[in-house]
C-alpha cells in the first residue's frame, strides 16, 4: 500500500508539472493568434499541426509510447483550435442560402476546421416535430413549418461561438434575422441556379420543389429570394465550382478579414 501511494505521489506530482508547461503552451498560443490575426495570416494551418506532431513523437524516448503521444496531440491540438476558435470568433457563424448552396456541408466542414459545434434548424425542427420537413408540410402546411422554424431560430441565436445551418426560408422572416443577428454574423452562400439545379437533381426531400421540379421554379424562387439573402448577410461567399473545404477556409479568412478593418 505504502508503494502505491509513492506512485501516486510521483504521478501527481508529474501532473502538476504537465499542467504547468499546459499553461505556458496556451499562453505562446494566444500570442501566435495575435501575431497571425496582426499580420493576415492563415490561422488554421493543417501542415503544421502534422509538424507538431512528428515532432513531439520524435522526441521520444521510448517508441513504445508512440501510440499514447500521438493521441495525446491529436487531442491537445483539437482543443488547442477549439480554444483558438473561442477566442476568434465570441459569436454565431450562421450559414443562409438557397435550397442545396451547401448550407449543412459547409456548416460540417466549418465545425471541424474550427472545433466549433454546429446546429442545422431544419434537423432540430425534425427531432422536435418527430416527423421530416417534407412530412411537415403535407401534413400541416408552410405555415405550420415557418412557425417551428421561428421557435427554433429564437432559442438557437441565444447561444454563441456556434455554427448555424439555416434553412433557405428563414431569410424571409425578419424577426429571425433580427434574432440571428443578435450574436451572430450572416454568411449567405451564394450559387447559380445551374450548381443548384445540379445538386438537387433527385433530391426528393425538398417540398418546395415537389410538384415544380425544374430550372424554371428554381430561378422564379432565386430571383424571389436574392433581395432576402442579400439584405440579411454580412458577408456574401460565392460557392460555385468550389469544394467544400476551399468555401468552409474562404469563410474563415474572410470573417478575419473583417475582423482587422
Ligand atoms: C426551405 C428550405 C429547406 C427547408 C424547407 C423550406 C425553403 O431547407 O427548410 O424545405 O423555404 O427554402 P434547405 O435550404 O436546407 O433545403
Amino acid at each position: 500500500m505504502e508503494e502505491l501511494e509513492k506512485y501516486r505521489k510521483e504521478i501527481d506530482q508529474y501532473d502538476k508539472e504537465l499542467v504547468e508547461i499546459f499553461e505556458k503552451r496556451m499562453e505562446t498560443v494566444l500570442k501566435i493568434i495575435s501575431y497571425k490575426k496582426n499580420h493576415g495570416l492563415p490561422i488554421f494551418n493543417q501542415n503544421r499541426e502534422e509538424e507538431v506532431l512528428e515532432k513531439a513523437v520524435g522526441s521520444l524516448h521510448n517508441k513504445n509510447y508512440k501510440e499514447e503521444v500521438e493521441g495525446l496531440y491529436k487531442e491537445m491540438m483539437r482543443s488547442s483550435r477549439k480554444f483558438q476558435s473561442k477566442y476568434l470568433f465570441p459569436y454565431n457563424i450562421v450559414l443562409v442560402g438557397f435550397l442545396g448552396s451547401g448550407k449543412s456541408s459547409v456548416g460540417k466542414a466549418l465545425s471541424q476546421l474550427l472545433e466549433m459545434s454546429v446546429l442545422d434548424s431544419d434537423i432540430l425542427i425534425e427531432n422536435r416535430a418527430g416527423i421530416s420537413v417534407r412530412q411537415i408540410f403535407e401534413e400541416y402546411g408552410e405555415k405550420h413549418f415557418r412557425q417551428l422554424e421561428r421557435e427554433i431560430i429564437t432559442e438557437i441565436s441565444h447561444g454563441k461561438n456556434t455554427i448555424i445551418s439555416c434553412g433557405g426560408g428563414v431569410v424571409l422572416n425578419d424577426e429571425n434575422i433580427e434574432n440571428l443577428k443578435k450574436q451572430g454574423r450572416i454568411i449567405f452562400l451564394q450559387a447559380e441556379k445551374e450548381t443548384i439545379y445540379d445538386r438537387l437533381l433527385g433530391d426528393e426531400s425538398r417540398p418546395l420543389l415537389q410538384n415544380n421540379w425544374g430550372e424554371d421554379t428554381i430561378e422564379k424562387l432565386l430571383m424571389e429570394r436574392l433581395p432576402y439573402y442579400e439584405k440579411a448577410a454580412h458577408l456574401i461567399v460565392h460557392t460555385d465550382g468550389k469544394a467544400t473545404d476551399e468555401i468552409a477556409k474562404e469563410i474563415v479568412a474572410k470573417l478575419l478579414d473583417e475582423e482587422i478593418a
